[in-house]
């Protein structure tokens, strides 16, 4: 499905940036995590980074508009036709009626919206022994051997690090949005037709494989 326009969908931990970081070097298409984005404003210390900071900590969405304004200045600076894939935005109605907008600005449309679907005791697990490259932001899991069997960054071999909101308190606060906030967005994608759901039990590659099939 190569220059589709894909968004991926799911719990904190399911597996989207796993999945996205596969997809794009199969489909070569532009990838954009707006959690990524926040974090690299955190690190540049940037003013959106500083304000965006406390929210991120505490498990909670980043407001609106903050959210919304960034990503428009993101998708301006893509070549349109190349494709892209975008993971951790929209995450709430408001953000994915503000998504169709930019879009249609841009005479773009979502091909296909992927729902990873993974039940909640494995989320706690992943995100509780996940690390992230301080670097290029890969996730990897130190207890998956098939992912990684050192210390350093699979992808890149940049420093890990523990992210603060996979802290206990705030992984627990992540879960509860995306309750409230995040799934009325799988009714809205499907009473549109573009909803796919990934049972996301097993391992990387065999997730991987259910992804391909379904694009
Ligand atoms: P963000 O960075 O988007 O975090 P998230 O959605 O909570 O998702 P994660 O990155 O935690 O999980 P993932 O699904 O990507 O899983 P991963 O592949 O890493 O957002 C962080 C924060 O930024 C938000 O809380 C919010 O504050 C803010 N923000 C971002 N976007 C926003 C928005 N649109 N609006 C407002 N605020 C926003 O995998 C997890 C672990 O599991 C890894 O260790 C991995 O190796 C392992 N794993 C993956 N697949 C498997 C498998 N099949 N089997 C076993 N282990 C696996």
């Amino acid at each position: 499905m190569p220059n589709s326009n894909i968004i991926l969908v799911g719990p904190p931990g399911a597996g989207k940036g796993t999945q996205a970081i596969m997809l794009r070097e199969k489909l070569d298409a532009h990838y954009i995590s707006t959690g990524d984005l926040f974090r690299s404003h955190l690190s540049n210390e940037t003013e959106l980074g500083k304000q965006a900071q406390t929210y991120m900590n505490a498990g909670e969405l980043v407001p609106d508009t903050l959210t919304i304004n960034m990503l428009s200045e993101e998708l301006e600076k893509k070549d349109g036709s190349q494709g892209f894939i975008l993971d951790g935005f929209p995450r709430n109605v408001a953000q994915a009626e503000a998504l169709s907008k930019l879009l249609e600005d841009k005479q773009l449309k979502i091909d296909v919206v992927l729902f990873f679907n993974v039940p909640t005791d494995e989320l706690v697990r992943r995100l509780s022994t996940r690390f992230t490259c301080r670097i290029c932001q890969a996730p990897a899991n130190l207890n998956d051997t098939e992912s990684h069997s050192s210390s350093s960054c699979p992808q890149c071999g940049g420093e890990l690090y523990q992210r603060p909101d996979d802290a206990p308190e705030a992984i627990k606060r992540r879960l509860d949005v995306y309750e409230e906030e995040t799934k009325p967005i799988l009714d809205y994608y499907d009473t549109q037709r573009l909803l796919t759901e990934i049972d996301s039990i097993g391992s990387i590659n065999e997730v991987f494989e259910k992804v391909a099939g379904a694009l």
